[in-house]
């Protein structure tokens, strides 16, 4: 069973630990100048303590936004991603909630507004795993992952899309009224045995991202999503962390890299932005190729 976050929120209690940096060996993600193209704007992102949530936390930080760094277990982990985006002259605060918890979602948007006065990005990128063989897998296991990944996301959407309605656009600060950016995983397309329950939720955000981008959009609220694939996070360390896993893992990515949670902070901060204006309803792979059926590149 995994127990980590698929993109930093761990629910077991333990912080997360963060992954070990690349090999020099390895083929690198590429360092690329920030433009503050986010200026002014006041964003959250859930699960933001660890993983692909702290790096597109802190990118959304460095890009210009203020920004909510949603956590519910490693407050300190969570302090270090402030302090990180503080330096960016931004504000930035830490905040604990569930996001399956409808109380505490109200709660935490209710902080937000006071803080920062609106939002105006949501990162909706809380998830975790609890893998099971499907004959074994316990209605508790179901039903957490659905909580966390599906319902969360439903949860945050819902109140950010009511403040992003109430205030419409204010065109000094950016050409949409809102814009949500879903966390989903090339598992919304891509079978996974033995994790039928995390498919299943990124399964269903894809269709609850593009149900509500065709809803809200003549609101001028964009909503789309970014379907990462093998990134070095926690979650998935076992497919990394020695030689022969990696070199198992390489086997169904064209690009031949693991992904670096940058590589996400950088698609979510064009997403985020007003550079992606007409880009409505999409999902965008980041996955090193990982969803074009490796194995045909020789089989078939
Ligand atoms: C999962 C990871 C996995 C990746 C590619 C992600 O959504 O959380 O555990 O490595 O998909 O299979």
């Amino acid at each position: 069973m995994t127990e980590l976050a698929a993109t930093g929120l761990d629910t077991t209690g333990s912080a997360a630990s963060p992954a070990p940096e690349p090999s020099a060996s390895e083929p690198a993600s590429p360092s690329l100048p920030a433009q503050r193209i986010l200026a002014g704007q006041r964003a959250l992102v859930t699960g933001a303590n660890s993983g692909i949530g702290r790096a597109v936390a802190i990118a959304l930080g460095q890009a210009g936004a203020d920004v909510v760094v949603n956590y519910v277990d490693g407050v300190e982990a969570a302090d270090a991603v402030v302090d990180e985006i503080r330096r960016f002259g931004v504000d930035s605060i830490a905040y604990q909630a569930d996001v399956s918890s409808e109380e505490q979602v109200g709660a935490m948007f209710e902080r937000m507004v006071q803080q920062f006065g609106t939002i105006d990005i949501l990162v909706n990128n809380a998830g975790l795993q609890r893998d099971a063989a499907f004959h074994e897998m316990t209605l508790a296991q179901w039903n957490t992952v659905l909580q966390v990944n599906l319902t969360g996301q439903f949860l945050c959407a819902r109140a950010a899309i009511r403040e992003f309605l109430r205030r419409g656009v204010v065109p000094s600060v950016s050409c949409a009224a809102g814009k949500i950016i879903c966390m989903s995983s090339v598992h919304q397309q891509i079978p996974w045995a033995g994790r039928a329950n995390y498919a299943a939720s990124k399964g269903g955000i894809k269709l609850l991202m593009e149900s509500l981008a065709q809803e809200v959009a003549p609101r001028r609220i964009r909503v789309n999503a970014i379907a990462p694939g093998a990134i070095r996070t926690p979650i998935n360390m076992a497919a990394w962390e020695t030689q022969e896993a990696y070199d198992k893992l390489m086997k169904l990515i064209p690009y031949d890299r693991i992904g670096e949670p940058e590589d996400i902070a950088r698609a979510a901060v064009w997403l985020a932005s007003d550079h992606s204006d007409y880009v409505v309803g999409t999902t965008l792979f980041v996955d090193g190729g990982m969803t074009l059926y490796p194995g045909f590149a020789t089989g078939g």
